[in-house]
């Protein structure tokens, strides 16, 4: 570790992509701290980090945090991300994703702490109410740069997917809702897929998708620390795109095995196109993905089992 580096806080950092990047600052020599509402127990890698559990919505502990370690960047990853939930209980995804983030707005403006990277969403371009609560925080960093001068850069990350190429961390939601995830363990158990809905105006009626294997969208967090200043936002965007069907063949191909599908209703919420445009990101902070969704697929497995 590099005493000279800034030291960064990610909240949210026991989550998959938030435990993927505390392991990729650690490995770049940042000094890393982490706040999450749940344990890091699981995450081997995270205790050469500094983890304290606690809620953003939650002042006085933010306070104390920031009062105790002295913090240059914030990475906000910490968030409720489930499109079909947000629609069946939209004051927690309020109170959670925006709320909570006002909350730790506030505390690094007391604490003097003027940089943060955001975790936003594709979803921001679709048309859920956990697309909104992202849209909503983006523009109050807005205002919090113009008025408060906190630099801060948004980026609407498209499908997250893979897992660390070593195999170290698995993939892990409860419950997992993921496409890729699911239909790995589906394949693998010999039981039916489901798909959301086959009727999409979509060229084989299933969803199409942008996926970002997790390592690269660390990797642009990373290349976003020197660089904030003002009010950016970028698209962390694979610039490829695969309907659900294309990656059910992609998984069945790579495990070789055949597939059962069950076609299921539409989940709410879900946006039949969401693709990303990685023009200005390649430009401004000289990012590119490295891995393409074979590497995504082949590394969910390796975590999987
Ligand atoms: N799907 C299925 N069967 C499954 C799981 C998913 O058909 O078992 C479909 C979904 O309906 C959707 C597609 O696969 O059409 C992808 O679904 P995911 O749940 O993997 O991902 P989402 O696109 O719904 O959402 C994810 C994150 C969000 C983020 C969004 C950005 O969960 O937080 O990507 O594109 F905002």
């Amino acid at each position: 570790m590099n005493d000279n580096k800034p030291k960064i806080l990610v909240t949210g950092g026991s989550g998959f992509i938030g435990s993927h990047l505390v392991k990729k600052l650690l490995e770049a020599g940042f000094k890393v701290y982490f706040i999450d509402i749940k344990s890091s127990s699981e995450v081997k890698i995270n205790k050469n980090a500094v983890f304290c559990k606690g809620s953003i919505l939650d002042e006085k502990f933010l306070d104390r945090f920031f009062k105790k370690n002295k913090i240059d960047v914030v990475m906000h990853l910490a968030a409720l991300i489930r499109v079909d939930e947000s629609s069946l209980k939209p004051k927690l995804y309020f109170e959670n994703n925006v709320k909570g983030s006002i909350c730790l707005l506030e505390a690094m403006r007391k604490a003097k702490i003027d940089k943060i990277a955001f975790a936003s969403s594709a979803a921001v371009y679709g048309d859920s109410i956990y697309g909104l609560t992202k849209k909503q925080f983006e523009e109050i960093l807005k205002a919090y740069s113009d008025n408060y001068g906190i630099s801060s850069i948004s980026f609407r990350i498209f499908n997250a997917s893979g897992a660390d190429p070593s195999g170290e961390f698995k993939e892990r939601h409860n419950p997992e809702t993921h496409l890729i995830p699911n239909v790995l363990k589906l394949l693998k158990e010999d039981k039916p897929i489901i798909v959301f809905g086959n009727d999409y105006n979509t060229k084989d009626g299933t969803c199409v998708r942008d996926y970002v294997h997790v390592s690269d969208i660390c990797d642009a967090f990373i290349a976003a620390i020197p660089r904030l200043s003002g009010y950016k936002i970028y698209d962390i965007s694979s610039g490829n795109k695969y309907s659900v069907k294309e990656i059910i063949s992609l998984c069945s191909e790579i495990l070789q095995k055949k597939a059962k599908i069950l076609v299921k209703p539409k989940r709410k919420g879900d946006a039949s196109y969401l693709i990303g445009n990685n023009k200005k990101i390649k430009s401004d902070l000289k990012w590119k993905p490295k891995y393409g969704i074979k590497e995504i697929i082949s590394h969910a497995i390796n975590a999987l089992f």
